[in-house]
């Protein structure tokens, strides 16, 4: 089994929307995938949740004191090859709760006996650098960076390296993606086209600023299914060829 966290210290920049579309493509390569919705917001559940899913949903403190088993939280989402586990309030306070019982009880231990039933775990993560954050870039094979082609946006990247090195986790596994991007502002041309040196595993191609990523919002689905030409349902679609064959796959 293998985890792909989406996280970014700035909130707003395409994580949720790529955690969406990628965890979508996988399930329909055929790779049995979890989504898990670690973002109290619970955005990505919204894309897929069917009704009455939420009462499901993990609590962080039961989560924590070990007294939820993680496989009673999964729902389906309807696709085949697709469960979702859904956001809960909670969350919010999950740092707190780890603080005060989280040194025996990780993520790493409640992901762990989902790799009997799947191939792919999806981790749509909140925009902090919490406790949570750490165990995410712990026990993730790959953490994918949504970074926004602005002088702005690549601080975040800085502060998330220093974070790294804080606590001294791989640095091997980050790997940024340009999202957002409007070839019409010169800014962003120009760092599509020349990319800072320190975005060193930056992966091919970029997610445009589209107005069909914001529809998700409104169809409830992955961003191909009803704009299966548009340039964000093939930028997506070039992000999971990246992540499931060639040199940066994660060999599924
Ligand atoms: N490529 C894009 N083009 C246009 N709009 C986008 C794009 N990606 C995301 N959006 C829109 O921007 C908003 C934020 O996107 P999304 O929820 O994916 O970001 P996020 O990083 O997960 O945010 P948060 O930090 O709040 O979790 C949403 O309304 C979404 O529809
Ligand atoms: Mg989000």
């Amino acid at each position: 089994m293998k985890i792909v966290a989406f996280h970014n210290l700035k909130g707003g920049v395409g994580k949720t929307a790529a955690a969406a579309n990628i965890a979508a493509l996988a399930a329909e390569a055929g790779i049995p995938t979890l989504l898990w919705d670690l973002d109290p917001q619970g955005a990505v559940s919204w894309y897929f949740a069917n009704t009455g899913s939420g009462a499901r949903a993990p609590k962080a403190g039961r989560l924590v004191k070990g007294k939820t088993p993680i496989g009673k939280t999964i729902v389906p989402t309807g696709i085949d090859n697709l469960d979702l586990i859904p956001a809960d309030v909670s969350f919010r306070n999950i740092d707190l709760q780890l603080e005060k019982h989280g040194d025996n009880n990780t993520l790493a231990e409640w992901l762990e006996p989902l790799g009997e039933d799947y191939a792919l775990v999806v981790l749509d993560c909140p925009p902090s650098m919490s406790r949570l954050a750490e165990q995410v870039f712990r026990v993730a094979d790959r953490v994918l960076v949504p970074l926004v082609p602005t002088w702005l946006s690549l601080n975040s990247w800085h502060q998330m390296q220093a974070f790294i090195a804080d606590k001294k986790l791989d640095s091997s596994k980050f790997y940024p993606f340009w999202t957002m991007a409007d070839r019409r502002k010169t800014l962003h041309r120009e760092l599509l086209e020349s990319p800072p040196r320190e975005l060193k595993q930056l992966m091919p191609g970029y997610i445009p600023y589209a107005s069909d990523v914001e529809r998700m919002g409104e169809k409830r689905q992955p961003v191909h299914w009803f704009a299966p030409r548009s340039s964000a349902a093939i930028a997506y679609r070039l992000l999971w060829r990246s992540l499931s064959k060639g040199k940066r796959s994660l060999k599924l």
